[in-house]
């Protein structure tokens, strides 16, 4: 992909549906009863590798564009498959599809990608395994390809180390058909969409600050659900319309959980021009419209609390960080290291090949502004955030920008480098 940078960005735009809650209705909706109907739904490669796996369990999924209808099987209606379930490079599948068949009395056999061979899967499989659920994979479960047999499982206490959404679903999704309470503590809130949604599918949650528990043996009943534009892929325009000369964005429908809002936090420390408009709270998920238009930036300091609430964004705030004015630190950013990509090394050794000023540390980065970007040839290493981040790079960069790997963004955002070109007319 060759980009050259762009006079302005305007427009009124969507972006497509939430990664996360797409993954959580597919799953949800395949061990509920009855049907479940998706509107908004994320065509995205990971979103579909989760209808594939599911398909394979032998749920009858039906899906066009943005909807989905799934004919549920109910929590004990999984079947064994006859094929190995490949999750592609998503994360999101293979762990929360874990936490799935930790109540299927039968075996499967889970791989991915070249990505997905390298991420971290112990964070599931330990809590799992003491649950009672048979896990193997290579280096004593850690990595893919795995080998599952569910079992008749009972419910734990789990602490867990990190403020991960796909741990707490995993051990959720195992807890809805094990024995007795299961519940998950976590150091930080991490999103909250499985909470949400398991509400909407008439399951009954506790939530006491940071524990969540469910009995277990209970029931889903499916349900219609409207998925709101993901705040993930917005924070690429968001940014954009911030660092772009002369630009101004509207994107309607953005998902406005406080559990992935951290990116509009953010923007108003850093001194964004951004205002959020017709905000809905009513909803499941609440949502609103974002306007943003060309502004002056200054640095900031990222970390604790923050960092679960923006982790998706970090790359595309590094890029906004190389155009502010001063000094931005990230921290207690290690989860960075097991994303798609080790994203520390990623965004620091992209951005430097465009004159950036910005160093890695053990949790983070630390980025200094404002400099001149230059064109360059990159690589997305097959990260769609990375993909997407120097998509938004060329704008701004002089010269021309050669993006190798650019088709990574195809699992998050199909159609970013076509809205992109669109906008900038
Ligand atoms: C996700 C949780 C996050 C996030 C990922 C999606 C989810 O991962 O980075 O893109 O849908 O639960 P972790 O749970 O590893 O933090």
């Amino acid at each position: 992909m060759k980009l050259s940078h762009v006079q302005r960005l305007k427009g009124v735009m969507k972006v497509p549906g939430d990664k996360s809650i797409s993954h959580r209705s597919v799953m949800f909706g395949a061990i509920a009863e009855g049907k479940t109907k998706v509107t908004g739904f994320l065509p995205g490669d990971d979103c579909l590798s989760t209808i594939d796996c599911f398909r394979k369990l032998g749920v009858n999924i039906h899906q066009e564009d943005d909807y989905v209808e799934i004919d549920g099987n109910g929590i004990e209606g999984l079947k064994e498959p006859q094929e190995v379930l490949d999750v592609g490079n998503s994360g999101t599948t293979i762990r929360l599809m874990l936490g799935a068949l930790a109540n299927t009395p039968f075996h499967s056999c889970i791989i991915g990608d070249k990505s997905i061979a390298k991420r971290p899967m112990k964070r599931v499989t330990v809590p799992l395994t003491e649950m009672g659920v048979a896990i193997d994979g290579r280096a004593e479960g850690n990595f893919t390809p795995l080998s599952i047999r569910g079992g008749n499982t009972k419910g734990i206490q789990y602490t867990s180390p990190v403020a991960s959404g796909q741990v707490k679903s995993a051990i959720l999704l195992a807890g809805l058909g094990a024995e007795g309470v299961t519940s998950v503590s976590e150091p930080h809130k991490s999103r909250d969409h499985t909470e949400r949604m398991l509400q909407a599918f008439g399951v009954n949650v506790q939530v006491d600050g940071l524990t969540v528990s469910i009995e277990g043996k209970q029931k889903l009943k499916g349900t219609n659900i409207e998925v709101p534009g993901d705040i993930s892929s917005a924070a690429f325009f968001l940014a954009a319309g911030a660092i772009v000369p002369e630009s101004e964005l509207t994107i309607q429908k953005v998902g406005m959980n406080p559990t992935r809002t951290g990116i509009i936090d953010v923007l108003q420390l850093m001194g964004a021009d951004l205002s959020i408009e017709n905000a809905q709270n009513e909803a499941i998920e609440p949502f609103a419209d974002l306007h943003i238009k060309k502004s002056s930036l200054k640095g900031i300091e990222i970390g604790g609390e923050l960092i679960p609430r923006l982790i998706d964004e970090i790359p595309i705030i590094a890029l906004m960080a190389t155009q502010a004015e001063g000094t931005t630190v990230i921290k207690d950013a290690a989860e960075l290291k097991v994303k798609e990509t080790n994203r520390i090394d990623t965004v620091v050794n992209e951005l430097k090949k465009l004159g950036a000023n910005i160093e890695a540390t053990e949790d983070g980065m630390i980025i200094h502004g404002k400099t001149r970007l230059v064109a360059s040839s990159v690589d997305s290493h097959g990260d769609h955030r990375i993909g997407m981040m120097l998509g938004i790079a060329s704008c701004i960069a002089t010269g021309e920008m050669t993006i190798n790997n650019s088709d990574a963004v195809r699992v998050s955002y199909p159609g970013f480098f076509d809205q992109l070109n669109e906008l900038s007319r």
